[in-house]
């Protein structure tokens, strides 16, 4: 272990994605890998100012769980939702007391779930990120869209603690809820249509999708505005052109991207959709929200996906 190292938890396209960021502030970085450890450096592709594809390389630690020593003070999760808070407990022995424990993970629950495990003076700082990335290999990531990322801190206020270990302090928001539920609702409507038309963002845009996209959406503004939506106060009166606005940005700046959800169910590995559209079966009546509990039934059966594809067009 490097002295003051972060360790980023995870070698999938964020994790990967991330430890370069951290690299290019300096910051050293060792990535804790599940298996495949590289012994190489890190491999970013992306364009350069003039649009020409470059590849950066950068000087990370790669390690598994077992070669884990030393306490860090900053840890960066950057898992599927379903496996944070184990990803977390795997490590807490090598965290520190008072430390800085931040996510990057879609979907809402786990970030609240991992809350009780924490040391007690740990901060837990939840992040969102839009950015587009596909992992390549165990060590070299490419860069597929352009997007925001931002972190807040979700259990207690020692804000001065990130001022002091985190690098970025223009990702720093005060509202983070607000926008995890933001970005709960892109993952909504962006992950569940191009895993089960098997499409690309930028093609939720399109025919003939896209009415399924608009309604999807509808649905969605509509929902957050009732009494009995549990973050009602915290998203405030959002309507459907801004959330329409927000989706659809994130659809074109990483048009090219094949979502997450639609890269799980293409390689047949678990999927977010507990976390992202069964965040709503469970917490909204599916009479409020049919579009997210038909996405949520089709991903939990995609031996008749063909069939789930019908009945959601002709839904709309
Ligand atoms: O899950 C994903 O793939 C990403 O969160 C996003 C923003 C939809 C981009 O592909």
């Amino acid at each position: 272990m490097t002295k003051d190292a972060w360790l980023v938890v995870g070698n999938g396209a964020i994790g990967l994605l991330w430890a370069s960021k951290l690299r290019q502030l300096e910051q050293p970085v060792t990535v804790l890998c599940r298996s495949d450890v590289p012994n190489g450096m890190l491999t970013v592709e992306d364009l350069d100012e003039e649009g020409s594809q470059r590849q950066t390389q950068y000087d990370v630690e790669f390690i598994t769980k077992e070669q884990l020593e030393g306490k860090y003070t900053k840890v960066l999760l950057c898992t599927k939702a379903f496996d944070l808070v184990a990803a977390y407990l795997d490590v807490r022995k090598h965290t520190k007391k008072r430390g800085l424990i931040a996510t990057l993970c879609n979907g809402l629950g786990a970030q609240h779930a991992l809350i009780p495990h924490l040391k007690k003076q740990q901060n837990l700082w939840a992040g969102i990120t839009s950015e587009g990335a596909l992992k390549l290999d165990s060590d070299r990531v490419k860069k597929t869209g352009n997007g925001d990322s931002f972190f807040g801190l979700l259990n207690q206020s020692d804000t001065n603690l990130y001022g002091e270990l985190f690098p970025y302090p223009d990702v720093q928001c005060q509202n983070i809820e607000r926008r995890l539920i933001e970005k709960l609702a892109v993952n909504a409507v962006i992950n569940p249509l191009t895993a089960i038309f098997s499409i690309r963002n930028g093609q939720v845009l399109e025919a003939p999708v896209k009415p399924l996209f608009d309604a999807a959406i509808e649905e969605l503004a509509n929902v957050m505005k009732e009494d009995s939506f549990k973050f009602k106060t915290i998203v405030g009166d959002i309507t459907s052109e801004q959330l329409s606005m927000r989706i659809a940005n994130v659809a074109r700046l990483t048009a090219m991207n094949c979502s997450s959800m639609y890269e799980d169910v293409r390689h047949h590995r678990r999927t977010e959709n507990e976390y992202i559209s069964g965040f709503f079966h469970r917490e909204t009546p599916s009479t409020a929200t049919p579009l997210q509990d038909a996405f949520y039934t089709a991903l939990n059966d995609q031996e008749n996906l063909e069939e789930h594809k019908k009945k959601l067009l002709a839904m709309c």
